[in-house]
């Protein structure tokens, strides 16, 4: 660890002490879901999960570590399922003085976005209230003032309310008096909305929130538990402003990246060699021959090597991935270490999965997904 980032971690564990002690609380956990399918982000879900997902290079869950720590959590308990887990384990990422554990979905069994709360109860404990958040969010959310609203009700869950343009695709919320949340439908029919406040994905739970959650089975927190807490009157939520987004879907993935590639981007750099228009972001280990126009909105992960004459705009091209002369990349996403030949084209929406691999002139028409470690001509 560098002297910067070792003093990053010490500045981060100051902040855990400070705004412990300021709500009176001894720790402050925090339980991320990880262990969907991530269906709608195939087939690069096919090779890992959505935590990992480079966001400007960085993997999604790194993110989440740093922003909970910089919120004063100290313990966080990642409820995932074997084969996310063993990629996460794989990924060996910073954790900024984070103490990290791991709540398994039993195997061909997986919980539901309640039912991992429930498993990790004794992790989780009785004692003071925990955060809980999908995994699959970037988001500016203050998790600190997420739980002083908690704190300062009688409520067993609060949620994160966003406001979104469609709330038919998300969680939604009906407000009454003091933030109490009336009503809480899932998903409902498009135009049936209750409003426009959806569920951001994060939580604060008081552990009498056990009680409400069967043991052994699958359980939605969204269409089991929060309706049951609604009618009970103990669910509340907290508007929320700023950044905020689901990477769950693959326009919402790069639209998340060129979002964040506006706020850390590379320094605008004058390459000697080919013609790079920012926003970019170049990883280490990267080639890029003559004449290639990389940008605007290109994000080129560690080790990606790239031909003469190529185009890259409006992409996201994940680790050693090899993109030869010629060739167009343009509103697509390209799997680690795949091989796109010489002059081929892909165009908007396409997705290449991980190892796979596209022949040389070949021309991908829009949103053509190809599945890992397959050749296409
Ligand atoms: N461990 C575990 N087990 N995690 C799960 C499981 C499971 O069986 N199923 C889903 N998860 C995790 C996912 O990995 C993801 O991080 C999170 O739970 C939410 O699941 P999604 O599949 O992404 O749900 P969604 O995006 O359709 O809807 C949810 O998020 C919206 C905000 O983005 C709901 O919570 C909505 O109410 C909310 O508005
Ligand atoms: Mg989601």
């Amino acid at each position: 660890m560098g002297v910067v980032s070792t003093l990053h971690t010490v500045y981060i564990l100051n902040q855990i002490i400070t705004i412990l002690q300021f709500e009176g609380m001894k720790q402050l956990k925090a339980l991320i879901l990880i262990g969907g399918f991530g269906t709608r982000l195939r087939p690069l879900t096919c090779t890992r999960p959505k935590a990992l997902f480079p966001i400007v290079n960085k993997p999604l869950l790194q993110w989440t570590f740093e922003k909970l720590a910089e919120n004063g959590v100290n313990e966080v308990i990642l409820a995932v399922n074997k084969l996310t887990e063993f990629h996460i384990k794989q990924a060996r990422m910073p954790k900024y003085g984070l103490s990290v554990k791991f709540s398994l979905d039993p195997p061909k069994m997986p919980l539901g976005t309640a039912g991992p709360v429930k498993k990790a109860e004794k992790l989780l404990g009785h004692e003071e209230p925990f955060l809980v958040l999908n995994g699959d969010l970037i988001t500016e959310i203050s998790y600190r003032q997420l739980l002083r609203a908690h704190l300062e009700g009688k409520a067993v869950a609060t949620i994160a309310l966003h406001e979104a343009e469609d709330p038919s695709r998300y969680g939604t919320a009906e407000l009454a008096e003091g933030n109490r949340i009336k009503q809480f439908v899932e998903k409902p029919p498009k135009g049936t909305e209750p409003s426009k406040l959806i569920n951001a994905g994060v939580y604060v739970l008081s552990p009498k929130i056990f009680d409400y959650i069967p043991e052994g089975r699958a359980v939605s927190m969204e269409r089991e538990v929060f309706p049951k807490l609604a009618e009970k009157n103990v669910l509340y939520g907290h508007k929320v402003g700023g950044l905020w987004i689901d990477i769950g879907k693959p326009e919402e993935y790069l639209e998340t990246n060129k979002l964040i590639l506006e706020t850390c981007a590379d320094k605008p750099r004058k390459a000697r060699n080919f013609n790079c228009k920012n926003p970019v972001a170049i990883g280490k280990g990267v080639i890029i021959g003559e004449n290639s126009v990389i940008g605007p909105c290109a994000i080129l992960g560690k080790n990606v090597t790239v031909g003469k004459n190529v185009q890259i705009r409006n992409s996201v091209v994940f680790q050693d991935a090899k993109i030869e002369d010629d060739a167009i990349v343009e509103g697509a996403l390209i799997g680690e270490s795949a091989k796109i030949g010489k002059g081929a084209k892909i165009s908007e929406g396409c997705i290449i999965a991980d190892h796979a691999r596209v022949k040389e002139g070949a021309v991908l028409h829009e949103k053509v997904h190809v599945c890992p470690a397959i050749e296409v001509a």
